[in-house]
C-alpha cells in the first residue's frame, strides 16, 4: 500500500527505471527516498540554476558601459540611438531632478565620473568609457569630430589589456608634456584660484598643490602628459586598483576646493592617466595609438597629424549645420549616421 501511494507521487518514468533496474521486490523502497532527494535536487537546479545561466546566454552583459557627463542644455539622444549594446549612464549635472545626477555641480565631468565610479564600485563593466556630451566637437579624434565612430571602432580587447587608454591619439594639447609640477608652481601659490596680483591662476600653477593634497605621500612628478580633454575608456581592474574611498576622498576634494571649476577639473584631466596606473607622461606615438585603438594602421604621421586623420580646427566651435555644412558654409559628404 505504502509503495505505491509514494511511487504515485513520482513521474512514471523514475518509477519504471527503479523498478526495471532493480527487479527485487524490497529494493524500489529503499531506493524511494534516494530518488526523492535527487528529484528535489533537480527541480531546485531547474528552477535556480538553469534559467539564471540560460539567461546569461540569451541576454549577456554589456561589453561596455558608456558613462556621459552633460548639461541639460546637450543632447545626449544619440547615446541611446546609437550605442544600444552598451549600458549607458547619461548624467545631467545641472538637473537635481535627472535620472543621473551629481551631488554637487562642481569640477566639471571630473564631478560626474567619480560619482558613476563611487556609486557602481562593485558592478561595473569589464570597460567603462568616460565621454562628454557632445557627439560632435572639435576635441574627438575623429574627422568629422564625431565621437561616436571612436566609440565604434574602440578595440575593446586592447583596453582590457591596457587598463587605461585616452580616446584621443594625437599630440597636439598635452602631450609630449603639458605641466612640469615643480617648475609651473609659482612661488606663492595659495589655495585660491588667483595669484597675489589678483590674476586668475592657471592649471600648470596650481597641479603641484592639487596633486599633494589628492595624492598624499606620492611624489609629484616632475612632468605631466597625456593627451587632451578628459575622454577614455578604463577596464574594471584598473578602476579596482584604487579603493573605493580614494575616489570617495577625491570628490570630497572637488566638493571643497576653492578652486574654481576649470582649474579643479583640469586637475583631474591630467590625473586620471596617473589615477589608472600609467606613468605621468603617458604619450604613446598617435601612429601607434591609431592603431591599437582604431586599427587605423601603417598611417604616416607628422608632428600633430596623421594621413586622413584628425585636423586640430581653428575655432572650437564647430560651424552651425556640421557635420553636412563646413567652415565656409561649404557642403560636406558627411557618411556617418545621423
Ligand atoms: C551591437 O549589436 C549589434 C546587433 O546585434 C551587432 O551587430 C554589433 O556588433 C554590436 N555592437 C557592439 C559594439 O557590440
Ligand atoms: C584588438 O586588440 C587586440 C589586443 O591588442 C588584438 O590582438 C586584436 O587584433 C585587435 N583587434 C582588432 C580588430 O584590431
Ligand atoms: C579671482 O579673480 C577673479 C577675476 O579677477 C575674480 O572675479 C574672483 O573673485 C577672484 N577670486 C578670488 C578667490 O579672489
Ligand atoms: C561630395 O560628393 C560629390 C558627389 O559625389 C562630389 O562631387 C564632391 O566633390 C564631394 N565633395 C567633397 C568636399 O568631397
Amino acid at each position: 500500500m505504502s509503495t505505491s501511494k509514494y511511487f504515485s507521487l513520482l513521474p512514471r518514468f523514475v518509477s519504471n527505471a527503479a523498478i526495471s533496474i532493480h527487479s527485487g521486490k524490497k529494493v524500489p523502497l529503499i531506493l524511494i527516498p534516494v530518488v526523492v532527494f535527487l528529484m528535489l535536487g533537480l527541480q531546485l537546479h531547474l528552477q535556480w540554476g538553469w534559467p539564471s545561466s540560460v539567461g546569461r546566454l540569451i541576454k549577456r552583459p554589456p561589453a561596455a558601459g558608456i558613462v556621459v557627463a552633460s548639461l541639460r542644455s546637450e543632447d545626449t539622444a544619440w547615446v541611446h540611438r546609437h550605442l544600444q549594446n552598451w549600458s549607458r549612464t547619461v548624467y545631467v549635472v545641472d538637473d537635481p531632478s535627472a535620472k543621473f545626477t551629481v551631488p554637487k555641480n562642481k569640477g566639471r565631468e571630473a564631478m560626474v565620473y567619480l560619482s558613476y565610479i563611487i556609486d557602481n564600485y562593485n558592478s561595473l563593466t569589464r570597460t567603462t568609457i568616460f565621454v562628454h556630451a557632445s557627439r560632435f566637437a572639435w576635441q574627438n579624434d575623429d574627422p568629422d569630430y564625431d565621437v561616436l565612430p571612436t566609440l565604434r571602432n574602440l578595440n575593446l580587447t586592447y583596453v582590457q589589456a591596457s587598463g587605461y587608454v585616452n580616446l584621443r591619439c594625437i599630440w597636439a594639447l598635452g602631450c609630449p608634456v603639458e605641466i612640469a609640477p615643480h617648475v609651473d608652481a609659482p612661488a606663492n601659490a595659495d589655495h585660491s584660484s588667483n595669484a597675489t596680483d589678483g590674476r586668475e591662476l592657471t592649471t600648470k600653477e596650481i597641479f603641484k598643490q592639487a596633486f599633494e593634497e589628492l595624492m598624499p605621500g606620492v611624489e609629484v612628478p616632475h612632468k605631466v602628459g597625456v593627451t587632451c580633454c578628459s575622454q577614455f575608456a578604463v577596464s574594471r581592474e584598473a578602476i579596482h586598483a584604487r579603493s573605493k574611498e580614494d575616489y570617495i576622498r577625491w570628490r570630497d576634494w572637488l566638493i571643497q576646493t576653492p578652486l574654481a571649476d576649470d582649474l579643479s577639473g583640469r586637475v583631474f584631466e591630467y590625473m586620471w592617466h596617473i589615477i589608472f596606473g600609467k606613468e605621468a607622461v603617458f604619450c604613446p606615438s598617435a601612429a601607434e595609438c591609431y592603431c591599437n585603438l582604431y586599427g587605423f594602421c601603417n598611417l604616416k604621421c607628422q608632428e600633430n597629424e596623421c594621413d586622413g586623420r584628425y585636423v586640430l580646427p581653428q575655432f572650437a566651435t564647430l560651424p552651425a549645420g556640421w557635420p553636412r555644412v563646413g567652415w565656409s558654409g561649404e557642403v560636406r559628404n558627411f557618411t556617418g549616421p545621423s
